[in-house]
Formats: structure tokens, sequence, C-alpha cells
């Protein structure tokens, strides 16, 4: 049945809208491995803020018909109004730079179908919500800022010249991940490539490759079609000379494991193995790479052996000046810094940033830390937001499951300790075991009791109980407590403590002394103090102080020193060193 008609249908129930928005076709795995017409470059743009395109006739996603049938329109794409694609829309237009709202994308493009091919539209991602049209068709909607979805397009792909619109809205609301309230840039729009892919008849979706928990000696996976049928699969890793044979069964599927003794991955040697996965119609190849991650007592084992977690938070922000990141090279360069501090561990803050940005890291030798915008206060019992952070969560481990380097989930930041959150995050820790047992995963505490007598930090949360590794965001000597270097830390719980962030703010360049808040030196003090204090952590295991380089947020409106930026960066966002970049580089040296 035509999509066309199966929308229609839907709408005839007259169901809530965001039940008829058609959702997404399930996601297809190793994008970078296929045949596709990259749609980046120039769209032209309406900006919508009354959502006049909906409702009026014909409607902005319709070709335009100003000449064919004579109808009344007022709007125009071709008026040359016009957007680089990716990139967020408010650093590419001073009057787009506060925009919250809807914004109408459009292109045309050339297509030449092939037959016995399918066809699959893919976004990398748009902020926040998009409704995506082809040829005046409704393919359908996604929710959800900063992870990839796709529809097939095979029924209304034309032969020539194809009318593509997308309608992207980033306004907050209560009910939607993150919430209304976020300490970073609500960056709007196709942040990320948009790609359509050509594919044989029948194809693989999805797969896994990993080392099989409990050993270094033994392989095991599986292999989804794209539809139910049988199919021979041939799996090669000609480095460890693997050559398997494997059948579907009768719904795409195949389960295995294989006897390999791989070069194990890790920071000092991020070995990667070509891998090959052939079918009777389609042939996919993939770099991957083995280790093990784990914990004992209150210890990370990376390939059974003890690991600290050198690391540096990291917004997905252009390294020189804001936005997001658009090319390869912008996060090349947030990763290259990351390595000239000293670090083997990244945590990519607050949503799971571009796949590029994972697969440089991968071969670099960067541990990562990968998490879902469930930042601060959430609506908990709302059964929406729920789903949408489920989602977010399903979205990130399919496209990033087999990237060795990334050791950690993270379902959360900083929320607080009520129940109803506590259910809302013990779900979303079971759907990551489910979906994928051998990652640890984790979420960033911060209420944590001060006990004054002693100077002493106890973590107390109940969601402690369910995470493998307790993250803490301390701000000793910035929002609360001095004396930072003599405070101590305690728990019940035998786990590792990653410190997820610690930090001040600095303006770059105001030198100043180092009792005098906002300047290079107090920053660098937080630093040496919190460099102190470490050695008095014996369940340390790692740190990714906040923050690798200021960054644009509505929360930091301080005339004369964050004029829009939080300042917490080691790194000004002219690309400038703070002292503090060097205590912490230091400190990290001493710990090779
Ligand atoms: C919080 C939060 C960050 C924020 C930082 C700050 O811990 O996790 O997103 O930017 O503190 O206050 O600068």
């Amino acid at each position: 049945m035509k999509r066309r008609t199966r929308y229609l249908l839907t709408l005839a129930f007259t169901l809530p809208l965001y039940l008829t928005a058609q959702s997404p076709d399930p996601l297809l795995a190793n994008v970078a491995d296929k045949e596709a017409l990259v749609l980046d470059g120039t769209w032209n743009y309406i900006v919508d803020p009354y959502h006049t395109g909906y409702r009026d006739s014909p409607r902005y996603d319709f070709p335009e018909y100003i000449d064919a049938k004579g109808n009344f329109v007022e709007y125009g794409f071709q008026a040359g109004n016009t957007l680089k694609v990716p990139g967020d829309w408010n650093t590419q237009r001073d009057e787009l730079l506060y925009y919250e709202n809807l914004l109408w994308y459009q292109r045309s493009f050339m297509a030449k179908k092939r037959d016995g091919k399918r066809y699959v539209l893919y976004f990398g991602a748009a902020n926040y919500r998009a409704d995506v049209y082809m040829n005046g068709e409704k393919l359908g909607s996604h929710e959800g800022g900063f992870t990839p979805f796709n529809f097939e397009v095979t029924d209304e792909l034309k032969n020539g010249d194809n009318y593509l619109v997308v309608a992207v809205n980033n306004q907050r609301k209560e009910e939607y991940v993150p919430t209304l309230k976020t300490d970073w840039w609500n960056y709007g729009g196709l942040t990320r490539s948009v790609k359509l892919i050509e594919l044989p008849d029948a194809y693989i979706r999805d797969y896994k490759l990993q080392l099989k928990k409990g050993g270094t000696d033994r392989l095991y996976g599986w292999v989804q079609l794209s539809d139910s049928i049988e199919q021979n699969i041939t799996l090669e890793i000609p480095e460890l000379k693997v050559k398997k044979q494997l059948s579907t069964d009768a719904k795409g599927h195949v389960d295995f494991e294989l006897r390999a003794k791989p070069i194990l991955w890790s920071p000092e040697n991020p070995k990667l193995y070509d891998v090959l996965f052939q079918t009777e119609t389609d042939t996919v190849t993939d770099r991957i790479g083995f280790r093990t991650i784990g914990v004992k007592g209150q210890k990370i084992l990376l390939n059974g052996r003890p690991i600290f977690l050198k690391g540096i938070s990291i917004h997905e922000e252009a390294p020189y000046g804001g936005g997001r990141v658009s090319t390869a090279d912008q996060s090349r360069q947030l990763l290259e810094w990351a390595k000239e501090l000293g670090c083997n561990y990244v945590r990519l803050a607050h949503y799971p940033h571009n796949e590029a940005m994972v697969r440089q890291a991968e071969e670099m030798g960067l541990m990562v830390w990968s998490e879902i915008p469930v930042y601060w206060n959430i609506l908990w019992e709302n059964g929406h937001s729920y789903r949408i952070a489920e989602q977010m969560l399903d979205e990130m481990i399919t496209r990033d499951r087999n990237r060795a380097n990334i050791i950690i989930w993270s379902v959360a930041n900083e929320t607080p300790k009520k129940e109803a959150r506590t259910v809302f995050l013990k779900k979303l820790i079971d759907k990551t075991r489910e979906m994928d047992p051998e990652r640890l995963v984790s979420a960033a505490l911060h209420e944590v009791r001060y006990d004054k007598t002693t100077h002493t930090k106890v973590i107390e949360d109940d969601l402690a109980e369910y995470v493998d590794i307790l993250s803490v965001n301390n701000y000793c000597g910035w929002y609360q407590n001095s004396d930072c270097a003599s405070l101590k830390w305690a728990t019940a719980f035998k786990k590792p403590m990653i410190m997820s962030e610690f930090g001040g703010g600095a303006l770059q360049g105001l030198y100043g002394k180092k009792d005098e808040r906002w300047t290079e030196k107090f920053q660098a003090e937080i630093y040496r103090q919190h460099v102190q204090m470490f050695d008095g952590i014996g369940f340390l295991a790692g740190t990714s102080p906040w923050i690798l380089k200021d960054f644009k947020s509505p929360l930091r409106m301080l005339p004369g020193i964050q004029d829009q930026w939080n300042r917490k960066g080691l790194i000004s966002e002219e690309g400038i060193r703070k002292q503090a970049f060097f205590v912490l580089q230091g400190y990290y040296q001493s710990k090779e």
C-alpha cells in the first residue's frame, strides 16, 4: 500500500497527531559504508513561526504550483534564502541566533533509480522534531535532536527530479528530552548529514560483532537482514583467518559465535580489524575493534587490567566560535585537543555526538562515555518523555554498538533524587543492559551529602545501586565548598567513582589573582586543588573535567565576562589555552 494512503488512513482515525505522524523505518547500521547520494550543501528555507506551512493550501510541503495551477500562495522556497546543511541555523543568520520554532528546508535533487534497488533517506540528526516530505508525500516524523533516523523511499523516489521538504522545529517543551532548560545553546536545524542511500533488494540492516563476555578468544554477534528471508552469509575477518558460513532464519536473523584471538583494542594500540559480511545480495564492510571492559571492586578494568580514565568533557560545538560541529575536521580538532591534554578518554556530553566523532576517537585511542540528554528535571511521570528517552537510547546503541572505544552508556545527567526519577532511569538502565550487556552503565549524579564535621562528601543515591560506576559532578571551589584539596569522599557502594565534572569559569586573558573569581589563576587553582584531592580518593577511577572549550549558553549572560558563553572551558572559543589546561595536562602526564 502506498505510504500516502497508509498515512491518510491513519489520519482518518483522527488519532492524536503524534500517533498519526508516521515513525521512521528501522535504523540502518553503518551508513558510512553505503553507496549514497549525499544531499548536504545549500538548501532553501522559509522561517515559519506561525506554522502556516502546515495549514495553508497548498501547504509548504507541496511543490510550488504558482504557475501550473495558479494557486494563490504567499511563500516561496526559490526566494533565495538558503542555509548550509549540515549546520544549525542559529549561527548561520544573525536573525536566527535565538530562533526556537519551525523552519522549512527544501531542496530538489536528481536521482537515477535502478531496477532491483531500494532507496533509504537517512538523516544524521535534526534538532528537535522533523517532518519529512518527498514529492508532496509525507514520509513521516522523528523526535529527538541528536540521533539518526531514516525512511525507505523506494516508492516515493522519482527517476529524475525530486522535491524534498523537511520541517524542523526546535521549540522546547516540558515533555521533551531534554526538557525546557539546558546549559547549552538550542541549536536548531538539519545539524548532521542527509543522504539518499541505494541498497540491494535485500540487504544487511543491522549487525553486532564483539568479544563474548568473560574471555578474549571467542567472538559473538548476530546479523539482521532487511527482510524476513533465509540467506547464506559469509563473515570474514581476514587478519584473524576467520571465514564463517552463516544462514539466516525465516526472520532474516542469525546469531553466531566463533573462536578468534584478536589483538585487543586499547588507547595505546587502537587496533581495528577489517570485517566483511557477504550475503547473496549485499556486502557490508566495517572496521571493528575488540576489547573487554568491566569493573572489579572499585577499579575499572580494560582488557582485564585496571585503568584510570584521564578524560575531558566535550560539547558537540565547533572548536572555533560557536555552532554545532558540522565537519569531520571540526570534530578531529576537538579530539586532538583532548589528546594534547594527555587524555585516553572523553565524555561526549550531554547527547550522542555525530558518528564521525565516535569513529575518529576510536582510531585515536580515545575511550568514550556516550549519553542521552536526560538532563536535569525531565517529566519523570510522562509516558511520552519516557518513550522518547528510550527511543534515543535505542538509536544511540544501534548506531554505535560496534565501536570498541565506547565503554560507558550514560542514561542521565544531574537528575533530582526522587522516586519517579529513579523508576524512570532504572527502566532505561535495564533497557541498556538488555540491548548491550557488555558495556558499563552510568549516570552523572550531583546531589551528594556534605558532612561538614569531617569535610567529606558522601555518595548515597538510590540510583547508585543500579549503575556500574558512580559518576559525580562536583563543583567544589566554584558553586560550593572551598579548601577542595582536603575534601574527602566516601560511599557505602563498592564501585568505582568517576568525577564526571569539576571546574570553574575563567575569561581567557584575564589573569588576575588566584582568589579573584573569573580569572585564569582562580580556575587554575581549582584544578590544582582537585589534583591534590584526587590523591585522597582511593576509589577514584577517572575524571572528565568540565569542559574542553568555552561554549554558548543562554544561562551565561554576565556582561563583559560571559556574554552568552559558559567560561568553564580549558580553551577559549578562539582556541586559546588557559592556565588550567596546563595544570590538567601536567596531572595526566604524572598519571602515565
Ligand atoms: C552542570 C551540568 C553542565 C553545566 C555545568 C555548569 O554540572 O552538567 O551541563 O554546563 O554544570 O554549571 O557549567
